[in-house]
């Protein structure tokens, strides 16, 4: 999704803007941009282009631009193609230039004033009716600052925003609502940014704007104004540096280091959460033992592969805590006047923290009788964990592969360990807590064991290479997981696939099968075993080609038609986690076998911030 970089200062720019601009790349775009400010006449130099940050790099390689005050972009592509004229900043009269993630909804209405008013518009974008609308306030004498004040006020949707003007040099404007937007101050420079990750390499001092908050820089100071022009007090967050390396670390890609990271992440995000024998409960806040007394149901929300986290934990909550427990898309709850039951917690799950959907489901509960919100998040500096009356990292380290994995496994980590708590305040028998608590320390290895099955993934990969379409099976907290299998392949590799629950093939998708559809079960050990073993008859006796994922010793008998893939036994609970690893692997090199964009998947983005 846009990327926004910025800084002001006393020596030259230009690098620290590309660097701002490639520790944003991990987001996904499809152009970029930069506009240097040449401080001695307020003119403006642009440079756009279509494609990667290092086309950009490349260009003003031959031809820098000097100057110590500028901003830049990648961009999304939402209203208007990827082209250069739709790239960012854009510029009015190169007296103005602009930067924007968002989608501004009003942008038809404006445009049409706008332009009955007499302005011209270069480009297809939402984003550029915000520059001719601060043009028109500062026409009427207002400064750059009030002029963005007054602009923002007439703006529908989700933004954050950078300006600066040829009137008022070394000057940046930076304001947002519903989007991220962090500012980092510097010595002898000050800098904005889409997220702290983008800005790390210069500071680690942080200032975090509120929603329709609106930040003043230059290279000496930053102030902070709220929606009515007042100034604020806003102290400086210090965010140390957790030693996160954006490199590939010897792999080819980073979803391949990252899947690979996974018994490391899931190490430290066990770390100091479980003793021998039980869950820490104050991993879930000070408040958390009182809190999870009084719940009595459960809101979880997230998209994507948060999503199906949240469907897993629901089997987990219910099962083991025996409490209500509802799993929602946050993008169907934000519009659905859903009935909430008494003392409910409401928790949100985001890898980034700044889905613009799951954002708006906060903002739903947070005027609902929620008893609590809680998220569980990776970046500790996101809108979703500072805003969530508790939240719980990850602790997945930084998750640079559009296509989400170690974020996955860590989220699926802590849900167990809050359904344990939460099972606790209900009575659930300590011996059995334990039990789990002793399989969840042995993990792992045991995830260290499954990735050993990589060589056998490469192999199997191209046996899906020329397949259109694939489908994937579960029962229980499985069929999330084949939702999730499914997931990964269609971003990785644009192969059609769906994840199913394994009891209503028979309704509806076993029309699909035949001897060109290859259908991936997800079948450990356990009390449904024998029920998907019935549901991949049918798939058998239809000529369907068969991929099972299972444990010895569950009975299936390999043939032409079936291949079985044995995973490393586990205690049942911890299935889910561990039957992700090969799904990943088989993804990726399927991928691989198909030379696509595997860090970056056309179309889709890291941090989703526009609805
Ligand atoms: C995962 O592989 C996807 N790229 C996507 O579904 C992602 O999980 C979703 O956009 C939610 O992101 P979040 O966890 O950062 O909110």
């Amino acid at each position: 999704m846009c990327g926004i970089v910025g800084a002001t200062g006393t020596a030259a720019v230009q690098a620290t803007l590309l660097e701002g601009l490639s520790r944003l790349e991990y987001r996904g775009y499809d152009s970029a941009g930069i506009a240097i400010q040449n401080t001695s006449n307020g003119a403006f130099n642009r440079v756009r282009v279509v494609g990667k940050v290092q086309q950009l790099v490349d260009q003003l390689e031959q031809k820098p631009i000097s100057g110590s005050a500028g901003i830049a972009h990648t961009r999304w592509a939402t209203h208007g193609k990827p082209s250069e004229r739709n790239s960012h900043p854009h510029m009015l009269d190169g007296r103005l230039t602009l930067v924007h993630n968002g989608i501004i909804e009003n942008f038809l209405e404006l445009r049409a004033d706008i332009t009955a008013r007499g302005g011209r518009f270069e480009s297809d974008t939402d984003s550029e009716v915000i520059v001719h609308l601060v043009a028109e306030f500062i026409h009427g004498g207002m400064n750059l600052a009030e002029a963005v004040r007054r602009g923002m006020s007439k703006l529908e949707g989700a933004f954050a925003i950078g300006l600066m003007s040829s009137a008022e040099r070394g000057q940046i404007v930076a304001a947002k609502r519903g989007c991220p937007l962090v500012i980092g101050i510097g010595k002898n420079a000050n800098f904005i940014g889409s997220d702290v990750l983008s800005l790390r390499s210069f500071t680690d001092r942080f200032l975090f704007l509120e929603d329709d908050e609106l930040a003043v820089l230059d290279s000496e100071q930053v102030t902070i104004f709220d929606g009515d022009g007042n100034q604020v007090d806003r102290a400086t967050e210090i965010v140390l540096d957790q030693g996160d390396r954006i490199d590939k670390g010897g792999y080819r890609h980073f979803m391949e280091k990252e899947i690979h990271a996974q018994p490391e992440s899931i190490r430290n995000t066990l770390e100091g959460r479980i003793t021998s024998s039980e869950v820490v409960a104050q991993t879930f806040g000070i408040e958390a033992v009182d809190v999870l007394e009084k719940t009595e149901a459960l809101t979880i929300v997230g998209c994507g592969t948060s999503f199906y986290a949240a469907l897993v934990a629901r089997y987990w909550i219910e099962d083991l805590a025996r409490v209500p427990c509802d799993a929602e898309i946050a993008s169907e709850f934000r519009y659905r006047n859903a009935a909430l039951p008494k003392n409910s917690l409401f928790l949100s799950l985001s890898q980034s923290g700044e889905s613009a959907d799951t954002i708006a489901a906060l903002r739903l509960a947070q005027t609902r009788d929620y008893l609590h919100t809680m998220n569980i998040g990776n970046v500790t500096t996101s809108t979703l964990m500072r805003d969530s009356d508790s939240a719980i990292a990850m602790r997945a380290g930084v998750e640079v592969s559009v296509a989400s994995t170690k974020a996955f496994t860590t989220v699926l980590v802590d849900l167990l360990l809050l359904a344990l708590v939460l099972a606790r305040t209900r009575g659930f028998p300590g011996e059995e807590e334990r039990e789990i608590v002793r399989a969840l320390h042995t993990l792992p290895e045991k995830i260290e064991q499954v990735l050993g099955l990589k060589e056998r993934m490469q192999t199997l990969a191209e046996e899906f290479v020329t397949k259109k379409h694939v489908l994937f099976l579960g029962r229980g907290t499985h069929y999330p997981i084949a939702m999730e299998g499914a997931l990964k392949l269609k971003e990785l590799s644009y192969t059609h696939a769906e994840g199913y629950p394994a009891g209503e093939l028979k309704h509806g998708p076993l029309a699909l099968v035949d001897r060109k559809m290859p259908v991936v079960a997800v079948a450990p050990s356990n009390e449904l075993l024998r029920k998907v073993q019935s549901n991949l008859q049918e798939v058998r006796a239809r000529g369907g080609k068969l991929y099972v994922f299972t444990d010895e010793g569950t009975e299936f008998v390999p043939g032409p038609d079936v291949t079985i893939i044995e995973v490393p036994e586990v205690h049942r609970v911890l299935s889910p986690i561990v039957y992700t690893i090969p799904l990943q692997l088989l993804a990726y090199h399927i991928a691989v076998h198909k030379g696509t964009d595997i860090d970056q998947p056309r179309n889709i983005a890291k941090s989703v911030t526009v609805e």
